[in-house]
């Protein structure tokens, strides 16, 4: 069933028990006991209180882990926090695919974030942004001057831009300052340092400030990944036409692109759920990347290769850390980024790309040949047959019964278990 301790090409996974696919995770990676023994139990009420407000109690959701992804050469167990069914199924098959032609390559920018300063009420506008310009490098030294870790790390402010807008009613300046944030994801060390600058861009330009703050467009920062999906393996030439007709509404249509986009924010938020990120962050940019040339559109594209396979595409703004934020204190995060092996957001990000399109690829696949139902209804059909109340060995038996008469419905798990009884 394995095909060695350091292949990510694992078939059969979904049949075994959790402890079985725990000790597979646990030879793959570099886990102990005590992480297992961390998994398995919800995160420590005391840890919660400390890391929002008005705590109660904490929300579990399932961590599942996709198989046979092969990123830049190196074999990946990918942890996937979701709610959803068949979205850990779906990465895996994708990836599954992508891997016969070498798997997923990726092209990561450095990590550049922008923290946006607007100022207002300046009577020179032009002669106020030269002011600004004129200062960059007294105004990125205090910058640089909240953050001297950043700094020796070779992060830190590095440029400044200035940009002229205006309302209705009134012309502004805003300033962003570009900062290298190396392996965090940023917000603290941007917001810390363009709050710092209030009093030097008031002085400049004879204006006030008002907001100072990032900005979650983080179109510096971006990931790109690229793959080869096999042509046989998609059953052939029709299918991948059938992939394409199907792509081309994503590309021209926001109604299509939306949904689109949302599949693969399925694979991507479940990975950044996973190790501690902040999933709104990513969506929020995501999104607002797509819309980027003035129409909300994909964030993947694909075309035929000259053999006739399926090339993959997607390029989209992560803003993500290994190190500061939840990602750091909660014992599961700092679990699935054992698995990762991850040494860099960098390294993060080149996996959030090709999950975002391995999940993309399969949504599309399914919908443009047997659509995406026949895919979530055995689960479907399972949790079904749970709440008709099937225990663990009715439990298949119900749920297959079902998915093979076309007929999933909570009256017909029912009787099902009545007839068995
Ligand atoms: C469902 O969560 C996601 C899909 O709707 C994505 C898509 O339509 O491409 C299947």
């Amino acid at each position: 069933m394995v095909a060695n301790e350091k292949s990510s090409k694992i078939s059969g996974f979904y049949k075994l028990s959790i402890e079985q696919r725990i000790e597979i995770v646990k030879k793959f990676s570099d886990i102990s006991d005590e992480d297992i023994s961390n998994l398995k139990k919800p995160i420590d009420l005391s840890l919660a209180d400390t890391m929002i407000e008005n705590v109660i109690g904490t929300f579990e959701i399932p961590i599942g882990i996709a198989m046979n992804f092969t990123i830049n050469g190196e074999d990946k167990l990918i942890p996937m926090a979701t709610e959803e069914s068949s979205v850990v199924a779906a990465a895996s098959n994708a990836a599954k695919i992508a891997r016969i032609h070498g798997g997923f390559k990726t092209e990561i920018s450095d990590p550049l974030m922008i923290g946006q300063i607007q100022i207002l009420g300046v009577k020179d506008i032009p002669k106020a942004a030269s002011a600004i310009i004129e200062k960059k490098q007294e105004i990125l030294k205090v910058a640089n001057a909240q953050d001297k870790i950043l700094v020796g790390l070779g992060g830190g402010a590095k440029d400044i831009e200035v940009r002229i807008l205006e309302t209705s009613n009134q012309e502004m300046i805003v300033v962003h300052l570009i900062v290298d944030v190396r392996d965090a994801m940023g917000a603290n060390a941007v917001n810390t340092m363009v709050e710092a600058l209030a009093p030097i861009m008031e002085e400049l330009t004879d204006g006030y400030i008002r907001l100072k703050i990032l900005s979650n467009l983080a179109d510096k920062r971006i990931a790109k990944a690229k793959a080869v999906f096999d042509k046989e393996q998609m059953g052939g030439e029709k299918n991948i036409d059938a992939f394409l007709e199907s792509y081309s509404l994503a590309s021209i249509d926001p109604y299509r692109a939306a949904t689109h986009n949302k599949g693969i924010m399925n694979g991507i938020d479940a990975v950044i759920v996973a190790t501690g990120n902040d999933f709104r962050a990513i969506e929020a940019g995501a999104h607002a990347y797509a819309a980027r040339k003035g129409q909300y559109s994909s964030l993947t594209k694909y075309s035929k290769d000259e053999s006739g396979n399926l090339v993959g595409e997607i390029e989209l703004p992560v803003a993500v850390g290994i190190v500061g934020g939840a990602g750091s204190i909660h014992p599961k995060a700092k679990f699935c980024k054992k698995i990762l092996n991850i040494q860099s957001a960098k390294q993060l990000s080149e996996i959030i790309a090709s999950v975002g399109l391995a999940q993309n690829f399969a949504a599309v696949f399914a919908l443009s040949t047997v659509g995406i139902q026949k895919g979530h209804m055995s689960l479907h059909a399972r949790n079904i047959a749970m709440m008709a109340g099937a225990n663990k060995d009715e439990l298949d038996i119900v749920a297959e019964k079902m998915v093979k008469e076309g007929n999933v419905r909570m009256d017909r798990a029912k009787e099902i278990l009545e007839s068995m009884k």
